[in-house]
Parts: structure tokens; sequence; C-alpha cells
């Protein structure tokens, strides 16, 4: 069977937007079926989000988490840089990760990650790596001016939390009722000291 691929040097072609969900499902479940194999070498790379694929980018981020993300969120993304990318497994886009400054603290300068995720298939590959390492990167050789790094999860969300846990994040506070539409609907936040 011939699997379609949302291959990242073709994301300015002219597919309309179901085509690509479709391969986004494709993908997905010939994954699930066994095409992917666990700890079988891959490329991952990461990509620019752009204009042209930004649909893809919110495709991808309806199938990973259970809230949804509104129009100035994918319209901030696009203004947001290295901050911003997606994940490509063997060509194949099964990643992203966005972030965005946060200086709602009086003196306090956070990078916070808003979304960081991949298709259930492709994890354990290190693909979530490769996205933190980025984001590691970002604030410790182009911009070092970052407090602390930081997000939210859900509680019950044990495969993140160690996840992050593994890159030296704790969690420093469990926010109650921070989803309203999820549950549970409390929150850790798991944060990442950057000053000595
Ligand atoms: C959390 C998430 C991004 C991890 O991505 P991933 O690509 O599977 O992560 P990696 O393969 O790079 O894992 C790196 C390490 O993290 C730890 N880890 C990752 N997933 C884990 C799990 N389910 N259970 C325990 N440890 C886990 C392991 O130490 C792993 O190393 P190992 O595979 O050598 O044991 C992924 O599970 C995901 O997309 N979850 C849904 C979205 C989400 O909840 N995002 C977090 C909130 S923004």
């Amino acid at each position: 069977m011939t699997v379609k691929t949302m291959s990242k040097n073709n994301d300015d072609h002219d597919d309309d937007k179901l085509s690509h969900d479709e391969k986004i499902d494709e993908n997905n479940s010939n994954a699930m079926n066994g095409l992917v194999r666990k700890r079988r070498p891959g490329i991952i790379e990461l990509g620019d989000v752009t204009p042209h694929n930004i649909k893809l980018l919110r495709r991808l981020n309806q199938v990973i988490f259970p809230v949804s993300y509104n129009a100035k969120f994918y319209k901030d993304v696009l203004e947001s840089g290295p901050l911003a990318k997606l994940a490509y497994y063997n060509d194949i886009m099964v990643g992203a990760v966005c972030c965005r400054v946060d200086t709602s603290e009086p003196n306090t300068r956070r990078l916070y990650i808003m979304t960081l995720g991949c298709l259930a298939s492709y994890r354990r590959l290190g693909i979530g790596t490769k996205m933190v390492e980025h984001i590691l990167d970002y604030v410790s050789q182009k911009d070092s001016n970052f407090d602390s790094i930081f997000l939210h999860v859900q509680i019950n969300n044990e495969d993140a939390i160690e996840f992050y846990q593994k890159f030296g994040f704790e969690i420093i506070e469990t926010r109650k009722n921070y989803y309203k539409r999820i549950e549970p609907p409390d929150a850790h936040v798991l944060s990442k000291n950057l000053k000595k």
C-alpha cells in the first residue's frame, strides 16, 4: 500500500485542507498498524512554520491535544520565528512545538511552551527530545535573557511529566480548574530555572 506523506519539501503545494488532514490520519494509522517500528533509525528534523503549512500545524495540534487553539494562537505562531517549529520523521510531519515570551510577572521574562507534542504512533523515538533541545539551545545560545521556561500539563499526563522531568523541569505549582472543558481540569505548572 502506498503511504502518502506530508513532506517538508512540498509544503507549498496546493493541497486542500481535507487531503492534508487525511494524510495526517493516514500516517498515524499506518504507523499504528506497525509500519513505524519503535527504535527503527529515522531522521528527525525541524522545520519552520510558514503560511503554507500552518493548516497542517493546526490539524496536528487538533489530533495531539485535548484542547483547541484559536485563530489568534496560529496568527501569533506565524510571527514567532524560531519559537515555533514543526518536527519531521523521515520527512513526515509528526510533531510541533510552539512557544511565546511571557512577561506577565513583574521583572520576570519567561519562555512559555504553549504546545509541544508528537503523534502518538511516533512517540519514544526522540522527536520530543529534538524539540525540547531546540528550545534549550535557543535560550542558552540565541536569547539567554530568560529567567525560566515553563508550561502547563494536565495532572494525569504522566508521560509528559516524566518527559519534562528528564530535562530538569520541576512541578512548582498545581492550578485547580485550569482547563475549562477537559477532565481532570487541574494543571501542574512545570518549570525549569535558567538563572544560576
Ligand atoms: C510528551 C511527549 C512530547 C514526549 O515526546 P516523545 O517524542 O515521545 O519523547 P522522546 O522520545 O524524546 O522521549 C525522551 C524521554 O522522555 C521520557 N519519556 C517520554 N515519554 C515517556 C513516557 N510515556 N513514559 C515515561 N517516560 C517517557 C523518557 O525518558 C524518554 O527517553 P527514552 O525513550 O530513552 O526512555 C509526547 O508524549 C506527546 O506528544 N504527548 C502529548 C502532548 C503533550 O502532552 N505535550 C506536553 C504538554 S505541552
